[in-house]
Parts: C-alpha cells; structure tokens; sequence
C-alpha cells in the first residue's frame, strides 16, 4: 500500500518503515500517525515480517509531534493528540516480533518517544535523543514520561525532561539506550545486521521473550514474574523448543521452522 508520509517496504522478513516528511524534519502530524496505524496494523498480519525497522533516514529522525498542527488545539485536541501518540508507540511495543529504531539526527520529542517504544536503538554519530516539551510549556505526551524513566531511571529522566537535556548517542550507549553507535552512514547497513541476527532466532521465543519482559514493564513485578512462568509454558508447545534442545543434546545447530 502506498502511503503520504512514510515509506513501507518488505524485504526478505525485514520491514522497514521510513518516515517520510523531509520539509518538516518528519514531524509526526496526525496523517502520519494515520499511516502509522494502518501500517503498523498491516505488518502485525502478515506473516512474511519478522522484524521491523523504523528510520528516519541519514539526516534527521523525527523533531517531535507537529508543533504547527497543535498550536491552537484546545485541551480535548491536545488530549486526543496524545491519546494517538500513545497509541502508535503501543502498537510498536506490542508487534509480536522485535522493533528497531535506525536513528540518524535529531528524535526529540514525540520523535524520541518513538525511539523509545522500539526495542533496540542503532544509532548514527550524529544522532541525540531529547524531550524539550518543557521548553514549548508543554510535557511529553506519548509516553516519554514513563519509557525515558524506565530505562534510565527517574533522575536522568528528570534531567532530559525537565532541563531540556539532549542525550547524545555516545551517552545513550553508556545509559543502555543505544544498542550500538556507529558512523552515520553504517546505520542502516547496522541496522539490517541487528534484524539478520533476531532472524536467526526461534520467533515463537522471541515474541514470548519480548511479552515477558514488557509485561514487567506495563504491570509491575509480579504480574511480569507470572506472564513470564505463563510464556515459559507457552513456549514448549512450539516446535522449536523440541528442536532447540535436541540440536544442542545432539551438538549440532538447530534448524528452525518459526512455529
Ligand atoms: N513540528 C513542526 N514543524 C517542525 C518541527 C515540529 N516538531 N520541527 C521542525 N519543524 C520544521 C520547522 O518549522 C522548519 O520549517 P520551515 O522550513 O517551514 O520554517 C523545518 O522543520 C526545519 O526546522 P528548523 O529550521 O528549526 O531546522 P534546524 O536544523 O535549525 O533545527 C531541529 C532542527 C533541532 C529539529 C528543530 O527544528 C527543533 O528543535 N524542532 C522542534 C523539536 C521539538 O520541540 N519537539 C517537540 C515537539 S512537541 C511533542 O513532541 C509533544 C509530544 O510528545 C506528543
């Protein structure tokens, strides 16, 4: 399907979404939300895709929601605006399969909150994560309050939220934010090594794996600890747990079939 404001291809399991609004540093404006619904919806359906990409391309990531859209909403706007956003970044969150971000430039704002709802962040030299909502009186709505917290704990989180600091990547790698830094130019090659290699594991771990650890997450220890006895149930009714075991009893490498 062909869309306004991001570019969806799919290509031997990996699909890559690149946001497409190049004039205003791919602000997410609500028609790009909008495609984002509909392709994060489609990509969920379809069997082919074991892993999602989402880049911004070699200049910029995302500059945040669309300043001009919300300049005169009122609270209700404001509210669904942020209702949305959320939305999007919980859809990311939940995919049944690993999500990267291929981040070059700046993700600030809602663009950061993007980055954050991914599981793995590859990002370029160039590359700085930031929340300045402050700045324009506002606060973060898509989540960055509580996923910035999460994985860096509140006093950082306080520190790029409410002093408008921006984390550069080399700091991102120290804090755990960034998987991997490297030249801005090998971001994306890097990005499709880090896909290649989920793609090699079993996708029936994988996705379980990644529900036990974000049940943690959404619902606190002890509902992550039972999610994550129900996923290890769970797990030994696919056919890669048979195999998984047996190849290694056997000392040879496993052949997985993702079922
Ligand atoms: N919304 C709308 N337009 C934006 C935008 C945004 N978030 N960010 C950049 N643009 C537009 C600019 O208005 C400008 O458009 P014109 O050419 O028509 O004037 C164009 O993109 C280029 O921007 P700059 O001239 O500012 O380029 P720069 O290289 O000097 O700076 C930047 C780039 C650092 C990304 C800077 O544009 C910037 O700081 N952007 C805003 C970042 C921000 O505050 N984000 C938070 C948004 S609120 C939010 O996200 C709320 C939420 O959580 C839901």
């Amino acid at each position: 399907m062909e869309y306004s404001n991001i570019i969806l291809t799919i290509e031997n399991g990996v699909a890559t979404i690149r946001l497409n609004r190049p004039k205003a540093f791919n602000a997410l404006c609500t028609a790009l939300n909008e495609d984002m619904e509909s392709a994060l919806n489609s990509l969920r359906q379809n069997p082919a895709v074991r892993v999602v990409i989402i880049t911004g391309g070699d200049k910029v990531f995302a500059a945040g929601a669309d300043i001009k859209e919300m300049l005169t909403a009122n609270p209700m706007e404001a509210m669904e605006t942020s209702r949305f956003g959320h939305q999007i970044n919980d859809m990311i969150e939940n995919l049944p399969f690993p999500v990267i971000a291929a981040i070059c430039g700046p993700a600030l704002g809602g663009g950061c909150e993007l980055a954050l709802a991914c599981d793995f962040r590859v990002m370029g030299e160039s590359a700085k994560l930031g929340l300045p909502e402050v700045g324009l009186g506002i606060l973060p709505g898509a989540g960055g309050t509580q996923r910035l917290m999460r994985l860096t704990g509140a006093s950082k989180a306080k520190e790029v939220i409410m002093l408008g600091k921006n984390i550069k990547a080399a700091e991102a790698l120290s804090l755990g934010l960034a998987t991997e830094v490297v030249p801005d130019e090998q971001v994306q090659d890097k990005a499709l090594q880090l896909a290649a290699k989920l793609m090699e594991k079993p996708a029936v771990a994988l996705m379980l794996a990644k529900q036990a650890v974000n049940s943690g997450e959404a619902y606190g220890s002890a509902a992550g600890k039972y999610f994550e006895k129900l996923m290890f149930g769970l797990s030994f009714s696919s056919h890669d747990q048979l195999e998984g075991m047996t190849a290694f009893l056997e000392k040879r490498s496993p052949n997985y079939t993702n079922q």
